[in-house]
């Protein structure tokens, strides 16, 4: 969360002035005009762009991928093949269509597409290409799930949403040419800002440009965060939120959550781990909380994976607020240690935290020591660059914990075995820890590879020794 800057009310002059003269909306508000993208990269072409590719709720079998052209492309095309080694992939291609939806923005008209890649063989090699109104993309190679569970590694990123292509993108690239063969990447919510700093077509942009092809051929597993809900004026005059255009737009995701936000909630089951996605914002402000408990017990009830993910925005365990995500922490921390969730992955808070014991660090330890099993492991993560200072229980609750950093998340999944690494902007290991699956449950270990020291701000010195960015919330 942070300063609303551009409420639905402060647009309401900019939003009759663009009806009126149908111009291009660069908003007046507090604080100035909207910023945009140093000149203006972002317009709709006759190519495809933000071609990003996402998985099916079986992953072995089906993949989905959507993407931008201009509106002269009128419809949703791909081809697909099974991938072979010389250039002769249109050979055996087969076309798909798709469905095409509008979407406005500041540079104007845009369709965006989605195609579903469906009966696909497990474990094999595709490439697809996507076509705009001048030609074809370059062709894009994917790999489908195995149909069992094997080894795999996937990128966990919190918080994109500010300095997006300034500096997260050099951590989403840190992350993919350190560490090869991500085959997921999880993302935390608040992948952009939804114009708090930036035009919103802009930061869309932006955030494609960051992560560039690695979106289109590793398949992306995002969450909603509160950014990625715009202000609405209902009839009675209060004001509520809905989901932004962009969302359902970008994403061509499984639909198959919780009634009635499936387009926001979903799963997805990866060589051994279900991926249970929820979306905070609709269940602590848009009356869906109910819906999505009762759907995450029954996802976790019918889970025959051998690890359960949880994802989502607003953390179970705050690191930068005074108060836990109060709602959240009474409907989804029971289900979590009933149905004994492996990891809860969330954002929102700009700092890092991994917390194994609610009452604290030395709790878990000496829990772990006495050869207790170990719960869920709740992570915070953030790779922005908004950062907020960390709270007066940072010290003593959470295993470990920074402020003002940058992160990115290598988890490697085996059978029996997860590794959990965080390492920093520039390839630092900070953190880690292994999950061992025994009959009794999990088993928490720390690592032995060397981490760099604890980074948090000294007054106003920042732990790269500048100015301290991480501001109270
Ligand atoms: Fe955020």
């Amino acid at each position: 969360m942070s300063r609303k800057r551009h409420s639905f009310y402060s647009c309401l002059p900019l939003l009759a002035a663009t009806l009126v003269t149908g111009a291009v909306p660069v908003a007046a508000q507090e604080g100035g005009p909207i910023p945009r993208s140093p000149g203006l990269p972002y317009a709709p072409k006759n190519l495809p762009d933000r071609i990003v590719l996402t998985p099916g709720a079986d992953p072995a079998r089906e993949m989905a991928v959507a993407f931008r052209t201009d509106a002269k492309q009128a419809t949703a095309e791909a081809q697909l093949a099974i991938s072979v080694d010389g250039p002769t992939l249109e050979e055996k291609a087969r076309s798909i269509a798709g469905t095409t939806m509008p979407v406005d923005s500041s540079y104007g008209p845009a369709l965006y597409h989605q195609v579903r890649f469906t009966d696909l063989a497990p474990d094999t090699v595709y490439t697809y290409r996507v076509k705009g109104a001048a030609g074809w993309s370059e062709w894009y190679q994917f790999r489908t799930a195995d149909a069992e569970a094997k080894p795999f590694r996937f990128l966990y990123l919190g918080d994109i949403q500010n300095g997006i292509l300034t500096y997260a993108s050099r951590v989403i690239r840190q992350a993919f040419h350190a560490n090869g063969d991500i085959r997921l990447v999880v993302h935390a919510g608040d992948l952009v800002a939804q114009r708090d700093d930036l035009d919103h077509d802009d930061e869309w942009g932006e955030w494609n440009q960051a992560g560039g092809y690695n979106y289109a051929i590793v398949p992306q597993v995002p969450a909603t965060g509160n950014h990625e809900y715009v202000d609405v004026l209902k009839a009675d005059g209060s004001e509520s939120r809905k989901l932004g255009p962009y969302w359902p737009a970008q994403f061509a995701l499984p639909a198959n959550g919780a009634d009635p936000v499936k387009a926001t909630t979903y799963y997805t089951d990866y060589q051994g781990v279900r991926f249970i996605v929820l979306d905070g914002t609709a269940a602590i402000d848009l009356g869906s909380m109910k819906a999505q408990t009762d759907w995450l017990d029954a996802t976790l009830a019918s889970s025959k994976a051998n690890w359960n993910v949880v994802l989502f925005h607003q953390p179970v365990f705050t690191c930068a607020r005074p108060n836990d995500t109060a709602e959240i922490k009474a409907a989804w921390k029971p289900v979590f240690e009933k149905r004994k969730v492996d990891l809860v992955l969330q954002g929102h808070d700009h700092c890092y935290s991994r917390l194994t014991a609610e009452a604290g660090r030395d709790t878990g330890i000496k829990a772990r020591a006495d050869g207790k099993v170990q719960g869920p492991v709740y992570l915070v993560s953030v790779t922005g660059s908004k950062m907020y200072a960390l709270n007066d229980r940072a010290g003593t609750q959470p295993d470990k914990v920074a402020e003002a950093t940058e992160l990115y998340q290598i988890v490697d999944v085996e059978p029996k075995r997860l590794k959990f690494r965080t390492f920093t902007a520039s390839g630092k290991l900070y953190d880690g820890f292994d999950l061992e699956r025994t009959t009794q449950g999990n088993t928490l270990s720390e690592i032995s590879e060397p981490t760099i020291a604890a980074r948090r701000c000294s007054g106003d010195v920042g732990p790269d020794g500048g100015r301290c960015v991480a501001r109270g919330k």
